[in-house]
């Protein structure tokens, strides 16, 4: 008789559980989340959002994912306001211009709604949280090192002839990913084994709008045609760039100048983007760095989930990243250098890319 009070308690108890984790789901889903993303039309944003929208829905909550066709400003600030309006709970921001999106955050915050800013930082507002994002100074310093590595600079007396490429003004992360190679790349300029033909070295002069591939093509055919440069003509020994869409544009123009890879100038990129990916098989580029996006998303679904929860938000930096309005609290993800010799262990055996991908 015991005994069978005993089960049936123990059923009592097991169904209410369901019932609870049930209806706890059910309240999950209840929960929207709004993913602003900056454009389709570079690779790596469309994995982002994919991935966040993924693990989000994983978790239970409902996802608004929308990109702002092809990085236009007005779109993703419409974009915002309608999450806002819609009733979104927490929104999660990659910015096409960091310092154009006050008017949404202003709002975002007036609604008590959370911000988590995302791989780029938003600048001007107190509306944003959190940060999540990779180590944008390292990326720099990975790319810098690569070229320092690559043309044995710690042992050679040059001089070397290198040129200098970055991304977008209004991306806050170009501050890091140049000054991040620059403090690796300055020294051999000041000595002398690096030399910049061109004396193009500040971040406008280098800067890519939008890190557009046909105007990084453009200024790079603009830089041979004032320099010379050309397997027969001046040398150039190796180009910084600040990430893939760029390289690749840069790419274009010494394939067009006649450059192989056989003389092809040392050069880097970031995103580990697969047609970057694919020129690093073929021995054009020589390294990129890779970003997985989606532990970047997992890290990003950790912080929402905790800020919803009223958990503690898991951070790592809390002196790098102010945007003007004082020190946002930062989650950063580790960023590694990929290139012919490791992507396959890198991209493919991880699970990245399929080796159909890059064939
Ligand atoms: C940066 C981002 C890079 C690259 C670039 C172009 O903000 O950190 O990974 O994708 O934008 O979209």
């Amino acid at each position: 008789m015991k005994k069978g009070l005993t089960i049936v308690l123990c059923l009592v108890l097991v169904f209410s559980f369901a019932a609870c984790a049930q209806k706890e789901k059910a309240t999950i889903a209840e929960i929207k989340v709004g993913v602003s993303m900056p454009t389709t039309s570079l690779q790596r944003w469309n994995q982002d959002g994919d991935n966040i929208k993924k693990q989000l829905e994983e978790a239970g909550y409902t996802v608004d994912l929308q990109y702002a066709g092809d990085n236009e400003i007005p779109l993703q600030i419409q974009q915002i306001e309608d999450m806002i309006a819609d009733g979104c709970k927490i929104l999660i921001v990659a910015a096409i211009d960091a310092n154009q999106l006050s008017g949404p955050m202003t709002a975002a915050k007036e609604a008590g709604i959370p911000v988590i800013s995302y791989d780029r930082l938003i600048m001007g507002t107190n509306a944003v949280s959190y940060y999540a994002t990779f180590d944008n100074t390292k990326v720099g310093n990975l790319q810098g090192q690569a070229i320092v590595d690559a043309l044995d600079l710690e042992n050679q007396a040059g001089p070397f002839h290198i040129e200098l490429f970055t991304g977008d003004l209004a991306d806050n992360n170009v501050n890091f990913f140049f000054g991040g190679a620059m403090d690796v790349l300055q020294p051999y300029i000041d000595s002398g084994v690096l030399v910049v033909p061109s004396e193009q070295t500040t971040t406008a002069l280098c800067a890519t709008e939008n890190w557009n591939t046909e105007k990084s093509q453009e200024r790079m055919e603009a830089l041979i045609a004032s320099q010379g440069y050309g397997p027969n003509g001046k040398k150039l020994d190796a180009i910084l760039s600040s990430n893939d869409s760029v390289a690749n544009g840069i790419t274009n123009a010494l394939v067009a100048a006649g450059y192989t890879e056989k003389n092809f100038p040392v050069l880097t990129g970031q995103d580990c983007d697969i047609t970057s990916v694919k020129n690093m098989i073929a021995g054009t580029q020589t390294m990129s760095v890779f970003k997985d996006t989606r532990i970047l998303a997992e890290q990003t679904v950790k912080m929402v989930k905790a800020i919803l929860e009223g958990e503690e938000v898991p951070v790592n930096d809390t002196t790098t990243y102010n945007n003007g309005t004082g020190i946002i609290p930062t989650f950063l993800c580790e960023p590694v250098p990929g290139n012919a010799s490791n992507y396959k262990e890198l991209l493919i055996e991880s699970g990245y890319y399929t080796e159909e991908q890059l064939g």
